[in-house]
């Protein structure tokens, strides 16, 4: 019996996708067809994908040409399948040719002209809605997000618009965005949903008239250290039905939520120390120290919960600038306690520690790709590792799809009583000389 295996997502399935399956089971006596795995099409930068795995395999069963359905879920895993299922002929369209070369060694190797004409990605395009996203900008440097909103289907940046004019001439060397508006309205009409990035002071006005306007809002938090400017924002993007949504990335990648499950399933004990720095000395925009901040604050009441006893906080400014701040809350069972340097340099770390274990992350911890568990009494230190790749824009965005295409304004990865929380500490904070 000759065994043939082929690979693909299959999605949105079409007739280029039944013609290169008839062509692989007529290649042998038995056809395995390998769908990609959600998380590894993730792990792969392929946010696109519209249908989910369940459907996809359902698809690739109801043409009744395979035998056996597999699901690709690594890197690498394709070796695997051709030794496990001891396969004669790996088949693959030709827009792989030479890529899976190597896998001669283990099978012969044919690629197939490909059905011309059609592609999953044509007719996602055709079909879903097209989401222009206009920026608002005080500083050329756009955050990531133009390369990453490419990455899926029915977004791009389209339009800008300059705070601060001086720079765009700088923004455009680095950037290509086809509208560039002198005026904020006339870009509003222009776009569907509007990045703000600017300084912090400046943000509330933008946002505030943009949701008016009804648009979808992504901004850099805090949106403004007012508690009851926060309350009205949340009030309006209600009222109006759109999205309002802060950029913070680390929420949205995989090893946040593995760290969110170790520290509160309870599997490094209770927590007793939750310490973590934070500074950027590459960034010139005022008050830099509330962005910074905003990310370790997420943290904590995440792992540690909104209900401290009290709090500390010791602040340096120049004017009124935070240089740096040490913030300090009092918790049942524990301490938090947060160094974030503006201009003052802190090493960016994390250090979790539990009854049962700690967790440490080094370096830029809100972007990491791991994290390390000490357990006490055992000298082995386990890592936890994930893929995921860029600085993450482009997970938030696949949220902020699944939002539209389910008429959600919310997101459960930042609750707004959290964004509140953090809004009130940092009113507290100014309020310090
Ligand atoms: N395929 C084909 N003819 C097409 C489209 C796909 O023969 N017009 C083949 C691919 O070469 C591959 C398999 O179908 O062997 C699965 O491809 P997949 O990547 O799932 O489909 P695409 O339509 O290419 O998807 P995308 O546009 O997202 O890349």
């Amino acid at each position: 019996m000759r065994k043939v295996i082929t690979y693909g997502t299959f999605d949105l399935f079409h007739k280029g996708h039944y013609n290169i399956l008839k062509r692989a089971k007529d290649n042998g006596d038995y056809l395995i067809v390998g769908v990609t795995g959600e998380n590894y099409d993730i792990g792969r930068g392929k946010l696109n994908v519209h249908d989910t795995l369940a459907t996809r395999i359902e698809n690739v069963k109801k043409t009744g040409l395979a035998d056996e359905i597999i699901v690709e879920e690594y890197l690498g895993q394709k070796i695997g399948d051709i030794i496990k299922y001891d396969v004669d002929a790996f088949v693959i369209g030709d827009d792989w040719v030479g890529k899976f070369d190597h896998l001669s060694k283990y099978c012969e190797m044919i690629y197939l002209e490909r059905t011309k004409g059609i592609s999953s990605t044509q007719i996602r395009q055709e079909t879903f809605d097209h989401y222009d996203i206009g920026m608002v900008c005080d500083i050329a440097d756009d955050n990531g997000i133009i390369d990453e909103a490419k990455l899926l289907s029915g977004f791009e940046v389209k339009n800008v618009y300059f705070d601060d004019k001086s720079i765009a001439d700088d923004f455009f060397k680095r950037f290509e965005v086809e509208n560039n508006f002198d005026d904020f309205d006339e870009m509003l009409d222009s776009s569907d949903i509007i990045y703000v990035h600017c300084s912090v002071e400046k943000r509330i006005d933008y946002i505030r008239h943009a949701l008016k306007a009804e648009k979808h809002v992504i901004y850099d938090p805090p949106a403004t250290i007012n508690p009851d400017e926060l309350k009205e924002l949340f009030e309006i993007a209600r009222k109006n039905k759109v999205i309002l949504m802060e950029n913070i990335k680390m929420v949205h990648i995989f090893v946040f939520n593995q760290l969110l499950w170790m520290t509160q399933g309870g599997l490094i004990g209770d927590i007793l120390s939750f310490n973590c720095s934070i500074s950027k000395l590459d960034d010139n925009r005022s008050n830099l120290f509330y962005d910074l901040s905003t990310l370790c604050l997420l943290l904590m009441l995440k792992i540690m919960g909104q209900d401290y006893l009290k709090s500390d906080f010791k602040v340096t400014k120049s004017g009124d600038d935070i240089e740096f701040a040490s913030m300090y809350f009092d918790y049942p069972k524990g301490i938090a306690v947060i160094n974030a340097g503006n201009k003052i340099r802190v090493n960016n770390q994390l250090e979790i520690i539990g009854s049962e274990g700690t967790i440490r992350m080094f370096g830029d911890w809100w972007k990491c790709k791991h994290f390390e568990i000490h357990k006490p009494g055992l000298s082995d230190v386990e890592v936890f590792n994930t893929n995921f790749e860029g600085d993450g824009f482009k997970y938030l965005i696949k949220e902020l799809s699944r939002m539209l295409a389910t008429d959600r304004i919310n997101t459960k990865a930042i609750l707004e009583e959290e964004s509140l929380k953090i809004v009130e500490i940092f009113n507290e904070i100014d309020k310090k000389e």
